[in-house]
């Protein structure tokens, strides 16, 4: 038992840290209910469109209330704990029927709030009527304060849990594209470079033991035409590590050169708007939007099933936005959809080079893609 009420704070303050909103809310509810014996509770809290979501019932069987609207907003504009002492005559007529229904003797009503802002709240119930003690309702409300903190910190936590899991799954992922661009580089070297530049010097040696000038003639003829192909294979290859288009069109070019391989290649009206000139841009933002870009056609040609698809690309203030906007399937972002290599990727370059990244989907209705990235403000 608890000396003072002052011991149960320090004790529920004690119980804050490792948990998740559920384990938080479950502890914290049975800890009060116990304290002031009450028989019945109840955490819920406020989802991002107001609605009210249950995090923890005690008894765990009770049957969760169906809040009306009205009632809902009432309980989110709660700034101080309401206690009922003698079960629904005090409350507002409104609401009587509605909280008689459950059937208790007295009830007590705790918004926890974060920063002062309510979260959710606590409800507590006793099958009697019951006498509140002095200051009951201090105590509620300061038990309400520790809850909206620890749903906070939960959520908090939470989040960076979610994120650090990402960049794991993200890292491993990384690792091993790198690994197999590695083994691809490797034996694209070794199997067309390197096999024909050995052919090359075992049919240069052979030529080195020819007498007849016109055997000579076409065996160099045959070889410059292999030494010319391995030049190709290698430029292909080096092509592939970084675009030498970018380098030598620029990125508008590029991109527009893309587009139209693009556009041969799949069924889909492509409109791509942009500025005339874009000249402050770093390589590595370059690549960076060239990358992107290159992923969001991908992305587009292999899982949206559009027939329109809209890139913008415009500055604004020191910022450079690039829109591109499909007219596809879209995505169901609240389902089980978990970003691919190509997505996250995406996110961490853009996060690297101080920028901003956004997904908007609806199934049926397309997918959006947006970034922005920090360019330099033009002088003068
Ligand atoms: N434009 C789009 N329209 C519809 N669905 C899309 C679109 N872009 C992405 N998706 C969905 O999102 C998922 C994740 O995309 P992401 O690019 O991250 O991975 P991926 O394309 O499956 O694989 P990769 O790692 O090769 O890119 C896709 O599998 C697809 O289901
Ligand atoms: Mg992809």
């Amino acid at each position: 038992m608890f000396v003072s009420k002052l011991d149960f704070l320090r004790y529920l303050t004690n119980r804050i840290a490792g948990k998740d909103e559920v384990g938080v809310s479950t502890d914290f509810l049975r800890e009060v209910i116990t304290f002031f014996a009450a028989e019945e509770g109840a955490v819920y809290l406020f989802d991002s469109n107001d609605q009210l979501l249950p995090m923890a019932l005690y008894p765990e069987n009770m049957r969760g209330m169906r809040l009306s609207e009205d009632f809902s907003a009432y309980l989110a504009s709660l700034k101080q704990v309401a206690l009922f002492p003698d079960g629904v005559s005090h409350i507002d007529r409104k609401w009587q029927r509605e909280v008689s229904e459950l059937g208790f003797g007295a009830i007590a009503l705790v918004p926890l709030l974060k920063q002062k802002q309510i979260i959710g709240f606590m409800s507590l119930a006793w099958k009697e009527p019951h006498s509140f003690k002095a200051n009951d309702d201090n105590l509620l409300y300061t038990i309400g304060n520790l809850l909206g903190i620890g749903l906070f910190n939960a959520h908090l936590i939470g989040g960076l849990q979610v994120r650090e899991d990402e960049l794991q799954a993200m890292c491993r992922a990384l690792m091993k594209a790198k690994e197999e661009e590695a083994k691809r580089i490797s034996r694209e070297l070794h199997d067309e470079v390197g096999q024909d530049l050995t052919t090359i010097i075992l049919r240069l040696k052979m030529i080195l033991g020819q007498k007849d000038v016109e055997d000579i003639h076409d065996d160099v003829k045959d070889l410059l035409f292999m030494a010319r192909e391995t030049l190709t294979d290698v430029q292909r290859i080096a092509m592939n590590l970084r675009p030498s288009a970018l380098d030598n069109l620029g990125l508008l070019a590029s991109v527009n050169w893309q587009l139209e391989q693009f556009r041969a290649d799949n069924n889909i009206e492509v409109i791509f708007r942009h500025p005339h000139k874009l000249d402050d841009l770093t390589e590595e933002q370059e690549l960076l939007l060239y990358r992107v870009l290159l992923e969001i056609m991908t992305n587009v040609s292999r899982h949206a099933q559009a027939t329109k698809v809209v890139i913008d690309l415009w500055p604004e203030g020191d910022q450079l936005i690039l829109r591109a906007g499909d007219n596809g399937i879209g995505i169901d972002l609240a389902g089980s959809h978990t970003m691919g290599l190509g997505l996250m990727g995406m996110k961490e370059r853009i996060k690297e080079q101080n920028g901003a990244f956004r997904l908007n989907s609806e199934v049926g209705k397309g997918t959006t893609v947006m970034i922005s990235i920090p360019i330099k403000k033009p002088e003068g």
